[in-house]
């Protein structure tokens, strides 16, 4: 007879046989959120477990076996809030059991076959709101001990053996009572005086559920007077007889809401007539709702006819098969025609009617128009409509339209742009197939569209005016479609006042640089799931408003250009999460970019390289690339070294050329001291004293020669010596050049030195002598002074009288030129 019950009566002894083959176990409870909520959930627990804390407010010890609770069975949880019994097996509950509790607001005692329920079984319980006690055997209300409970809202005896629908006297206490569930009891007759308690004590706010009850006969006047805010009456007339004596049994009563019908699975009433509801004359009712009914009679004018001047009407998964005359004066505001099947789309001519849910049904395709002249509301989603010339005045017959929802239907071709329709607010075409969508400006007229949804509409967007008009749009979600050559164009012109633009799924690749240019009060912005390959924030730079920019799913590897730019200041979430990005020191800079903004970006560390291939998975924040340079600084940082090094060996070469300029500098216009330096061999000494110093400083004019073994200062280097001593203090350096002279390094370096000198003190200052002949293969290793004596005319000293007297006149001759006429030392320029 009734399916829920058996079930439950098969369910409980098997669970009860399972659990007694099941060892006892002490696992411990989930702690869902600790301190607060509990979950004991089937754990074979025989009493209520004593260690859960003190603090616990929701408790869930379902599917224990705990038989038996004894008075104060809950003292150790004062505050408890909800406590949950369900199927515990529970055939006592004593006096004082739920004492303590006095937060507890919500009890469920479901599928417990309680045998004794103590009259104090519920005292204590000052706070409770909701009592469910559905399948507890329960066999009346009267003998229910809840009728102090004063604050309960909400009473649950659903799936009981209550015969009586009797409401006892108690009920006059429960002021507060707004829903009480009577479904699925054994109430056959309902008589005046059951409800005598409401007369008392009305229960302005009570909704009553007898769904499920084998209802026969309901006395006349039993509701007079009553008010209700809603009655449910589901599956309770064994035939349309016993249906229509007791809906005119309800006379008198005033509900806000009725709901009639059946469920889907259970279906009694055939031959549904057109006299069926007739009874409801008699009702006041504000809404109604008719569910799961088949056979529909012809004339719905006469089925309807009591139901004319309710302000709601709903029909839900009614089969309807003709329904021209919907036409008829019905004073309905808002009709719901949900999950119906029709032949055709209904003609609908209502003049009050303001909202219009027409959604889930089946048939009645095409769209054929309506005249709603007051409609404001129309949902007309899911029904797999096509619609041709969408959409205008004339489709609808209202000026008034706000809200249109045309999503998940067939083939809407659009052909007019809304004429009209000016008032419209909210528009929805998702996952609708839209033709020529982009081949004009459809939206040209609504100025008022707050709210426009085009995703998955199979929308290519070739047409740069497509947004035209929508100054006031705040929302615009176009996911799922695609742009001529996959990039964005400046289509958002008049769009001033967006804060949500999706274009998620759009197989974007590229973006105009002004695209977003005009929506300066954007806050969410949708990218994902582009083909998008580099992160460029150009365009992005006037959206002074931009919160959240979802750039997920995409193929960003690296940024657009080397150095990104700063996002807007107000950007506080970016969704880089799930793209390529190259781990490669190309791309160092970008990445070292994301390391610096990761308080920004949207879960960081599940950013994952995509290549090179041995990164491949390796979040990009543990990333350690080793070429921690860039190729530029890695070149610059070797042309320095090779530079300082060129320089060090030049500055090891010249070390002497350098002190000799810098004592050039030092020393500026120096004075001479000596006529000549003489530089020479120590083999050829013997010569240079013998001959050349006996000549020259013994002569008339007499000069004075430097000679290391004679005028350098001891304990100075050497080199020192040369360079302050030698050329320094002297006007003209002499270059005994000999077979020795030409095979000893230091001499070479000494006449190189001299080359230096003469060439920072520009002047002709070295003087070549040749002591003997040199062979010329010799000489042609040094290179330069070869080239030096075969360009310049040297002195070469020979054994004849006549060759020396020559000799020495040319040398004096050479060594006087530039000597100021002073007998006694010189003054020249030194260097200049
Ligand atoms: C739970 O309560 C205990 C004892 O009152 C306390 O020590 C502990 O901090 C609490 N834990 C949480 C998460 O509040
Ligand atoms: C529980 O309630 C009883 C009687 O109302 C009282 O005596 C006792 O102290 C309470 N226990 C706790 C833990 O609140
Ligand atoms: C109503 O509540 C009062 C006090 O709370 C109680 O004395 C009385 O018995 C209750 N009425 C019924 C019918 O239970
Ligand atoms: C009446 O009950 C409904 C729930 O059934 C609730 O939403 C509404 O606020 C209540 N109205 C009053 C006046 O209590
Ligand atoms: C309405 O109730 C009156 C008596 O109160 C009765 O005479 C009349 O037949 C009822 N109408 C319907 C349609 O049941
Ligand atoms: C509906 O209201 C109209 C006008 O107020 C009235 O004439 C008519 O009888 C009413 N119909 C029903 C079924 O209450
Ligand atoms: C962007 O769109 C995708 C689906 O295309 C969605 O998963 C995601 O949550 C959206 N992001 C935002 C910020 O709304
Ligand atoms: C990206 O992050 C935003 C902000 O947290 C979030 O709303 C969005 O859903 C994320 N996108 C995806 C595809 O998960
Ligand atoms: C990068 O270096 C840090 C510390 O130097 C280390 O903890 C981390 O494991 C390294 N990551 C990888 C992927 O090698």
């Amino acid at each position: 007879m009734m399916p829920a019950s058996c079930l439950a009566g098969i369910l409980i002894p098997a669970m009860a046989f399972l659990s007694c083959v099941r060892p006892e176990s002490w696992e411990p409870c989930v702690e869902v959120v600790p301190n607060i909520t509990y979950q004991c959930m089937e754990l074979n627990f025989y009493k209520i477990p004593d260690n859960i804390p003190f603090s616990t407010k929701n408790l869930d010890l379902s599917f224990n076996p705990l038989r038996h609770l004894g008075s104060h069975s809950f003292f150790n949880f004062p505050e408890l809030q909800v406590l949950d019994l369900s199927r515990c097996e529970i055939q006592t509950i004593e006096d004082g059991a739920y004492q303590n509790l006095s937060h507890l607001s919500t009890l469920i005692l479901t599928g417990n076959p309680i045998q004794n329920l103590a009259l104090g079984a519920f005292y204590g319980l000052s706070s409770l709101q909701k009592l469910v006690a559905v399948e507890t055997h329960l066999l009346s209300l009267e003998n229910f001990p809840i009728g102090h409970l004063k604050t309960l809202k909400d009473l649950n005896v659903a799936h009981n053996l209550i015969q009586s629908f009797k409401l006892p006297e108690y009920f006059s206490n429960l002021t507060n009572l707004e829903h009480l569930d009577l479904s699925s009891n054994n109430i056959q007759n309902i008589y005046c005086q059951d409800l005598q308690v409401l007369h008392q004590m009305p229960l302005l706010n009570l909704s009553l559920d007898l769904s499920l009850n084998p209802i026969n006969f309901i006395q006349p006047g039993a509701f007079k007077e009553i008010r209700l805010r809603k009655l449910t009456l589901r599956n309770n007339f064994d035939s349309l007889n016993v249906m229509k004596t007791c809906i005119r049994g309800l006379a008198g009563l005033e509900v806000h809401r009725l709901v009639l019908g059946e469920f889907r699975n259970e279906r009694n009433i055939e031959d549904f007539d057109k006299s069926a509801l007739e009874g409801l004359c008699n009702l006041s009712i504000k809404e109604f709702r008719l569910a799961h009914l088949d056979d529909f009679p012809d004339d719905i004018i006469d089925l309807f006819n009591c139901l004319a001047n309710v302000s709601s009407f709903s029909l839900v998964s009614v089969y309807i098969k003709r329904i021209e005359d919907f036409s008829y004066n019905f004073r309905w505001q808002h009709l719901e025609l949900v999950n119906c099947k029709f032949e055709q789309f209904p003609p609908l001519e209502l003049k009050s009617l303001k909202r219009l849910t027409f959604t889930a049904n089946k048939g009645g395709n095409p769209f054929s128009e309506v005249d709603l002249p007051s409609l404001e509301f129309l949902d007309l989603s899911r029904n797999g409509l096509s619609f041709k010339g969408c959409c205008s005045q004339s489709d609808f017959g209202t000026t008034s339209l706000k809200y249109l929802d045309l999503s998940f239907n067939d083939v809407i071709t659009m052909g007019s742009n809304f004429l009209g329709l000016e008032q419209l607010e909210h528009l929805d075409f998702q996952h609708s197939n839209l033709k020529q969508m982009s081949e004009f400006s459809v939206f040209l007229s609504l100025r008022n569209l707050i709210y426009l949804d085009i995703s998955h509409t199979h929308t290519r967007v070739a047409f740069n005016g497509i947004f035209n008009g929508l100054f006031s749009l705040k929302v615009l979600k176009m996911a799922g479609n695609s742009f001529q050559k996959n990039f964005l164009p400046d289509i958002f012109t008049d769009l001033n006042n967006l804060i949500f633009l999706d274009l998620s799924e759009c197989q974007l690749e590229q973006v105009s640089p002004t695209a977003f240019d005009s929506l300066p009060r954007l806050q969410v912005l949708n990218m994902s799931h582009n083909n998008f390959f580099a992160l460029d924030t150009f365009p992005y730079k006037h959206l002074y408003s931009l919160q959240v920019l979802d750039y997920s799913l995409n193929h960003i590897g690296t940024s657009k250009n080397q150095e990104l730019q700063r996002f807007p200041s107000s950007l506080a979430f970016l969704n880089l999460t799930q793209n390529d990005f190259a781990c490669t020191c190309e791309h160092q800079s970008f990445l070292q970019w994301i390391k610096d903004q990761r308080r920004l970006l949207v879960k960081v560390e599940q950013m994952e390289c995509a290549s090179p291939l041995n990164r491949k998975g390796i979040p990009v924040l543990s990333l350690n690339i080793t070429c921690q340079m860039s190729k530029t600084i890695i070149g610059v940082s070797v042309l320095s070294v090779f530079v300082v090094s060129v320089v060090a060996l030049l500055v090891y070469k010249f070390y002497f050329h350098l002190m000799l300029l810098a004592g050039c500098i030092k020393y500026g216009r120096g004075e001479n001291t000596y006529d000549a330096f003489v530089i020479y061999s120590s083999q050829d000494e013997d010569w240079v004293r013998n001959e050349l110093v006996k000549n020259l400083e013994e002569g008339v004019p007499p000069f004075h020669l430097c000679l290391h073994y004679r005028d350098f200062i001891p304990g100075v280097a050497i080199a020192a010596n040369i360079i302050h001593e030698g050329f320094h203090k002297s006007r003209k350096v002499i270059v005994v050049v000999s077979q020795h002279f030409i095979q000893s390094r230091w001499c070479i370096f000494e006449y190189e030195i001299a080359q230096t000198w003469q060439f920072l003190s520009s002047r002709a200052g070295i003087i070549f002598i040749v002591l003997q002949k040199v062979e010329k293969s010799l000489l042609r290793q040094q290179v330069e002074l070869y080239r030096l004596l075969s360009r310049n005319t040297y002195l070469e000293w020979e054994d004849s009288v006549l060759g020396r007297h020559i000799f020495w006149r040319r040398l004096r001759k050479a060594l006087l030129n530039g000597r100021p006429w002073s007998p006694e030392g010189a003054v020249g320029a030194g260097c200049n």
